[in-house]
C-alpha cells in the first residue's frame, strides 16, 4: 500500500514539475527514424566518422538511421593518405568509402589541402627548405588527382582547401590569409591551383572552400573576400564550408544569419561541415579537451539545446543555399573535443540528448510564426515594472539587467525546452521571448544567471516548487470568474494554532464570506489543501480562492461557506532523488509541552520559542508515510476552527479537497476519517473507486484535472462512481496542465456542488 502511494505520488510530482531540466537528463527512447528524415525537405544531415564508427554494429545502425551524408574524420586527409611522397595508404579511407558504397551514401571529401595533417614532403625538402613553387604544385597535383580519382564514384563534393584564411585580428601589413608554408611558397595562387587540379580530376564534384570562425564578422568577411577573388578569377569554386565549431555562448544567431547572407552572394552552395556546440566559451580552433568537470549542469544543457535549436531554425530559413549540415563526430564519446565538452546530440553512450529531440521535433509552422507586438506588463509584476510582458497570443517576454553575466535562462518555456534562454540586447540587457504561446493562466518561474538561481525582480513571488518563485500570468479567456471585481469581498485571515502532535504553532488561512461579520449564521467549511511544492499561501495568493468565492456568491451561484487553507506537511522528508528521511526527534522535553499555549486565542508561550511558523520541510512524502498531517488536520485544526469560527460542525457540512499531493492527502484522510468529512474533492490528485468510498456515507465527490494531464482516468473514475449511484462530478479543464488555472477552474466547478442537501 505504502509502495503504491509512493509510486503514485512520484508520478504526480513528475507531472507537477514543468521543466524536465530540473530533473537532469532523462532517458529518451530509441528513435525510430532520424535527423535525416526530419530534415528531408531542407538539407542532408551528415556525420564525420572514424573506423570504429563504421565497424561497430550498434554505431552503424545509428549512423544509417540518422545521417545521409558522411565525411571521413581523418582518413582522407593529406598526411594519412600520402604520408610519404608517392606512398599512398588507402586502407582507412577505403574502409569508410566502401561502407558508404555498400549503403548508398554519398560522401563529402575532406580535405585536399590543409596546413595541418599534411606530410611536410608536400612543401619542403629534407633539409626543411621550402620547395620551389613548381615542385610544390607538382606534388599537390599528384596528390589531389590520385585521391579525387580514387573516390570519384562515392565522393560528391570536396573541401578542397581548408583553413587558409587568417584568424582575427588582422592588422595593416598582415595578410588576410594564413601564413602557411604553402602560402609562403605560392601566395594565394596555391588555393586556386588546388581547385583547378580537383576540378580536372572530377569535373562533377562540387568544390568547397572550408574554414572555422565562419560566423565571426571580420573573418567571414575575409572568407568572402577570398572566395570572391577566386570567382572573379574564374576558379571552379562552388561552395563555402562553414566548419561551425560553435559553443553555447556564441556565435549569435544574427552573426550566423549575416554570414550565410554574405556567403550566399558569392556561392550557391553552403555546407555546415563540422558542426558541434561545446559547453565552454572556446570557439573554432581554440581547444580545451578536458573541462575538468565531472558532469554537465542542467543550465548548460539548456544553453546547448537552445543554441542548437536556434541554429537549425536559421539553417531551415536558408534551405535554398544550405544543402548539407554535418556533425563533427557521431557522439560525445567520439568527439575530437573530448567527451567533457559535451558537444553533440548523442551522448557518450550514443544515446540521444533532449537537444536531439528539440532539433528534430521542430514545428515548420512555428518557423513562420508572427509574434504580435502587443506585449503588456504581466499583471503580477511588482509596482512600476515593465517586464515580464505578455502578448495577446500568450507569448511571454523577459528582460533582465545583468551586465556582467554570460548566460541568463528563464525557467519558463515550452515543453522540453528547459526554459527560455535570454540573449544580450543592444542596450546591454538580457532579453528573450518564449518560443511559442504559453498555456493560459499562472506559471511559476525563476532565473538562472551563470548557473545561480534567483528570482526575477520584475515580479511578485509565489510559493511553488518548494521555494518562493517568480510568477507570471498569461491572461485566460475565462479570467472573469477569478477577477477582482466590485462585489462584496470576504476576508482571508491568518490563524495560528497550537499543534500538540507536531509540537509547534502552525498556520492556517481562513476565508470567511463577506456576509460573515454581519450575520450570526453558521457556515459549512471546506478544508482546501495545496500541492507538494506549495504552502498554505498558494490557494489564495496564486489560486485566488477568495475571489472565486466572492464572485460565485455575488452571482448567487453558491451558498456562502468558509474555506480553511493550512500547511499540509509535518516533517522533514523527501526531495527529488532522496528517500524520505525519518522525522527529526523532538528536542528534549519538548514533547511534554502542555497544550495550553496553543489553546484557542492563547498567545505564544512567554519567553519560550515555539516556532512562529512550521519548519519548512523539504517535501511531503513523509506525510504520506506517517500520516502526521491527518492528526494535525482532524484532531487539532478542525477542532480549533469549530471552536473559533461559526461553523456547522458536522460531517454533512465539512468538505476536504486538495490539489496534486493535497488530493492524495484528501484521499487518504477522507477514507480514514469518514465520520468527519461528507464531501471530497481531488484536483489533479488521483481518483476514488466506488469500492473505496462504499460505506463512507460520502455526500458528493468532485474529481478534476487539466486536459494535458491524462484526463481519461478522471472521466472514467467519475463515471464509475456515478454508475455506482454516488453523487460524483468529473471535470476537465481545457488546454491546461498541472498548474493553477486547472485548480482555479476546479474550485469554481466544485463549489456549487458542495454542501447541497
Ligand atoms: C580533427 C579531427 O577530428 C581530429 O581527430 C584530428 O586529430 C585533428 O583534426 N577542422 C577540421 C577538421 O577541418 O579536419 C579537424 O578534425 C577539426 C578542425
Amino acid at each position: 500500500m505504502k509502495k503504491a502511494l509512493f509510486t503514485g505520488l512520484c508520478a504526480l510530482l513528475l507531472c507537477a514539475v514543468p521543466s524536465w531540466a530540473q530533473w537532469g537528463p532523462r532517458t529518451i527512447p530509441e528513435p525510430t527514424d532520424g535527423l535525416k528524415d526530419a530534415y528531408k525537405d531542407y538539407f542532408k544531415i551528415g556525420v564525420a566518422v572514424n573506423n570504429r564508427n563504421v565497424t561497430d554494429a550498434d554505431q552503424i545502425k545509428l549512423i544509417l538511421r540518422e545521417f545521409n551524408s558522411i565525411t571521413a574524420e581523418n582518413a582522407m586527409k593529406p598526411q594519412p593518405t600520402e604520408p610519404k611522397k608517392g606512398e599512398f595508404n588507402w586502407e582507412d579511407a577505403d574502409r569508410i568509402a566502401n561502407f558508404c558504397r555498400e549503403h548508398g551514401i554519398k560522401m563529402r571529401g575532406h580535405t585536399l589541402m590543409w596546413h595541418s595533417q599534411i606530410g611536410t614532403w608536400m612543401y619542403q625538402d629534407e633539409k626543411g627548405n621550402l620547395l620551389p613553387k613548381e615542385e610544390f604544385y607538382a606534388n599537390m597535383k599528384h596528390h589531389i588527382q590520385a585521391i579525387v580519382n580514387r573516390y570519384k564514384d562515392v565522393v560528391y563534393c570536396w573541401d578542397v582547401v581548408n583553413e587558409a584564411v587568417a584568424d582575427s585580428p588582422v592588422y595593416p601589413g598582415r595578410p588576410e590569409l594564413r601564413n602557411s608554408p604553402m602560402y609562403q611558397i605560392a601566395g594565394e595562387e596555391f588555393i586556386y591551383k588546388a581547385f583547378e587540379y580537383a576540378h580536372e580530376a572530377d569535373p562533377n564534384a562540387l568544390l568547397y572552400y572550408n574554414d572555422y570562425n565562419d560566423a565571426e564578422p571580420a573573418k567571414s568577411q575575409r572568407i568572402y573576400n577570398l572566395v570572391k577573388r577566386m570567382k572573379d578569377a574564374g576558379v571552379p569554386v562552388d561552395g563555402i564550408g562553414m566548419q561551425a565549431h560553435y559553443n553555447v555562448y556564441g556565435p549569435s544567431m544574427k552573426e550566423v544569419d549575416d554570414a550565410i547572407n554574405l556567403y550566399s552572394t558569392v556561392v550557391k552552395h553552403i555546407h555546415l561541415t563540422e558542426l558541434d556546440i561545446r559547453i565552454n566559451e572556446d570557439m573554432g580552433g581554440g581547444l580545451r579537451f578536458n573541462q575538468g568537470q565531472a558532469t554537465v549542469s542542467d543550465w548548460e544543457r539548456t544553453l546547448q539545446q537552445d543554441q542548437y535549436v536556434n541554429l537549425f531554425k536559421v539553417l531551415r530559413k536558408h534551405k535554398d543555399v544550405i544543402d548539407c549540415v554535418t556533425f563533427w563526430n557521431v557522439s560525445d564519446k567520439d568527439s575530437w573535443l573530448g567527451v567533457r565538452n559535451y558537444p553533440l546530440l548523442f551522448d557518450e553512450n550514443y544515446k540521444p540528448k533532449q537537444a536531439y529531440l528539440a532539433v528534430k521535433g521542430f514545428d515548420p509552422k512555428m518557423d513562420d510564426a508572427v509574434i504580435l507586438e502587443d506585449f503588456k506588463p504581466s499583471e503580477l509584476n511588482q509596482p512600476g515594472q515593465e517586464y515580464p510582458m505578455v502578448n495577446s497570443q500568450g507569448y511571454a517576454r523577459f528582460k533582465v539587467n545583468a551586465p556582467k553575466a554570460t548566460s541568463v535562462i528563464v525557467s519558463l518555456g515550452l515543453g522540453g525546452s528547459g526554459g527560455t534562454v535570454l540573449h544580450k540586447a543592444e542596450d546591454g540587457s538580457w532579453m528573450g521571448t518564449t518560443s511559442g504561446p504559453m498555456d493560459e493562466g499562472f506559471h511559476y518561474y525563476h532565473l538562472t544567471i551563470d548557473g545561480g538561481v534567483v528570482n526575477d525582480p520584475g515580479t511578485n513571488n509565489y510559493y511553488g516548487s518548494t521555494r518562493w518563485e517568480s510568477g507570471i500570468e498569461i491572461p485566460a479567456h475565462d479570467a472573469d470568474f477569478y477577477a477582482m471585481k466590485n462585489v462584496p469581498h470576504g476576508k482571508v485571515q491568518q490563524v495560528l494554532f497550537w499543534s500538540n502532535s507536531t509540537n509547534q504553532v502552525r498556520v492556517a488561512w481562513v476565508y470567511t464570506p463577506a456576509e460573515y461579520d454581519k450575520t450570526k449564521k453558521k457556515y459549512p467549511v471546506l478544508y482546501l489543501q495545496h500541492g507538494w511544492g506549495e504552502n498554505e499561501y498558494a490557494w489564495w495568493n496564486q489560486g485566488h480562492a477568495n475571489l472565486i468565492m466572492d464572485n460565485l456568491i455575488a452571482d448567487k451561484k453558491i451558498e456562502p461557506f468558509i474555506i480553511v487553507m493550512t500547511y499540509g506537511m509535518t516533517n522533514e522528508g523527501f526531495r527529488p532523488g532522496q528517500m524520505p528521511a525519518a522525522r527529526p526527534a523532538a528536542a528534549p522535553g519538548a514533547g511534554a509541552r502542555p497544550a495550553g499555549p496553543g489553546a484557542p486565542g492563547a498567545a505564544p508561550a512567554p519567553g519560550g520559542a515555539p516556532q512562529a511558523r512550521p519548519a519548512r520541510p523539504a517535501g511531503g512524502m513523509g506525510m504520506m508515510m506517517n500520516n502526521g498531517f491527518e492528526a494535525v488536520l482532524c484532531d487539532e485544526l478542525v477542532p480549533y476552527i469549530d471552536a473559533n469560527f461559526r461553523t456547522i460542525a458536522k460531517k454533512e457540512s465539512r468538505a476536504m479537497a486538495g490539489l496534486s499531493m493535497g488530493g492524495m492527502e484528501t484521499h487518504t484522510i477522507t477514507l480514514a476519517r469518514p465520520e468527519m468529512f461528507g464531501w471530497y474533492g481531488l484536483l489533479s490528485g488521483g481518483t476514488y473507486s466506488p469500492e473505496e468510498v462504499q460505506g463512507t456515507g460520502v455526500k458528493g465527490i468532485f474529481i478534476g484535472c487539466g486536459s494535458k494531464e491524462g484526463p481519461d482516468q478522471i472521466r472514467a473514475a467519475a463515471q464509475k462512481l456515478q454508475e455506482a449511484g454516488f453523487n460524483a462530478k468529473g471535470y476537465v479543464s481545457e488546454g491546461t496542465a498541472h498548474e493553477f488555472l486547472t485548480w482555479r477552474r476546479c474550485l469554481y466547478e466544485m463549489a456549487p456542488m458542495l454542501f447541497k442537501k
